[in-house]
């Protein structure tokens, strides 16, 4: 980044810090969703299982989100059963019901993933039984919330850089690739396109944002697999980028996750724009694990990375709207201290987004509100 705009960013945080805390409270001032709102575009968050339990939180979320999602909930795996064996909505209704009460669009995460798939599939003995339980998934959920969500997140997280699968899919241990071969994808857009003709289809995918071997690996794979769904007239009409940034660069070798550089990812993001693809960016977060412990200066780093990675995918048109996976550092994956990489060396608690534990905005809330502000009309 250069100096000019580590300077921009850090006044742009002290100043604007103050203008956001006082933002939250204050009832003229506009909140994320509606400075989304303005240009055309949409901010929304994740929530897990906090919104009936957390009055302070819910209040946040109901007035800085202009969309949810379920962070887990509409998971296959983790779907409840009723007693009689049926399919059990009501975690996932929860959120529905909460965006639908405060007027917030609604998302969908995500029907087919690896690492959550359900025991039918699971389970599957034969090609033709894995399908079939791949198709009833798919067209239960998009049923059941048809004409309620904005997108859904069709297929989640199908590249592997080093795997070596088909088209660059992921192939070892997962069972999608090893029952079904690529054609798992076509058979999950298809049939959610038929359930609910009304929800844009996602392809969401992971660790494809910086400068590093293995994202430079997942974004060739990722356009060779979209000339090949389009080849085949699969219905994607997204593409997600989940955006789980960093602070700092790391080693951008190997399993290295690399830096942000700007003029790399505007290129990579104007091939999926030249395909007629529109881009959501569906899960983005900045870990702080690369920046000093002093809160002030990793808060302005936190932000820059936010700013600089907004100024980029806010430019194109084709952007829909943006995603944080969480609001308050309250409730977060990075701060939940169940995912390894996430821990601070030092230990000390991350601040990865736009509200703090306390449900105060961060500089990287004012780095949002900055960058919707900043974002041409659509
Ligand atoms: C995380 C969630 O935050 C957790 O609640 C969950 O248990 C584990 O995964 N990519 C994804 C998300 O698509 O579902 C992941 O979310 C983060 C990485």
């Amino acid at each position: 980044m250069s100096l000019a705009r580590r300077e921009f960013v850090a006044g742009l945080s002290a100043a604007a810090l103050a203008g956001a805390s006082s933002a939250i409270r204050a009832a003229g001032e506009p909140s994320l969703a509606e400075r989304a709102r303005r240009k055309g575009l949409f901010y929304g968050c994740s929530v897990a299982n906090q919104l009936d339990k957390d009055p302070a939180y819910a209040a946040a979320v109901a007035r800085e989100a202009g969309l949810l999602v379920a962070e887990f909930q509409n998971q296959w795996q983790y779907l409840g059963r009723k007693p009689d064996g049926a399919t059990d909505f009501s975690a996932g209704e929860v959120v529905a019901r909460f965006a639908a009460a405060h007027g917030q669009l609604l998302r969908g995460h995500a029907l087919i993933w690896f690492t959550r798939l359900g025991d039918p599939f699971k389970q599957a003995a034969s090609r033709a039984e894995a399908e079939r339980a791949l198709v009833a998934h798919v067209r239960e959920m998009c049923t059941h919330y048809a004409g309620r969500m904005q997108s859904w997140d069709v297929v989640n997280e199908p590249l592997d850089p080093f795997d070596g699968g088909p088209d660059g899919l992921r192939a070892r241990g997962d069972a999608l690739t090893e029952k079904l071969g690529p054609d798992y994808m076509d058979i999950a857009f298809h049939t959610a396109r038929e359930a609910d003709p009304k929800a844009i289809l996602v392809l969401n995918e992971a660790g494809i944002e910086n400068d590093a071997e293995r994202h430079e690996r997942q974004r060739r794979n990722l356009i060779g697999l979209i000339d090949r769904l389009q080849d085949r007239r699969v219905p994607v009409d997204a593409i997600g980028l989940q955006s789980h940034l960093r602070t700092g660069r790391q080693s951008s070798s190997g399993a290295g996750y690399g830096a942000f550089v700007p003029a790399k990812f505007e290129r990579f993001v104007s091939e999926i724009t030249a395909r007629g693809l529109r881009i959501i960016v569906t899960e983005l977060d900045v870990f702080d694990g690369g920046s000093p412990g002093d809160v002030a200066a990793r808060d302005r780093e936190v932000a820059a990375m936010y700013a600089d990675y907004l100024a980029i995918i806010l430019k194109p048109k084709q952007t829909l709207g943006v995603v944080t996976w969480g609001l308050s550092d309250r409730y977060s994956w990075i701060t939940g201290g169940t995912v390894d990489r996430f821990k601070r060396a030092d230990k000390l608690p991350s601040r990865p987004l736009p509200l703090d534990a306390d449900l105060r905005p961060t500089p990287c809330y004012a780095a949002l509100a900055a960058a919707f502000d900043a974002a041409p009309s659509r």
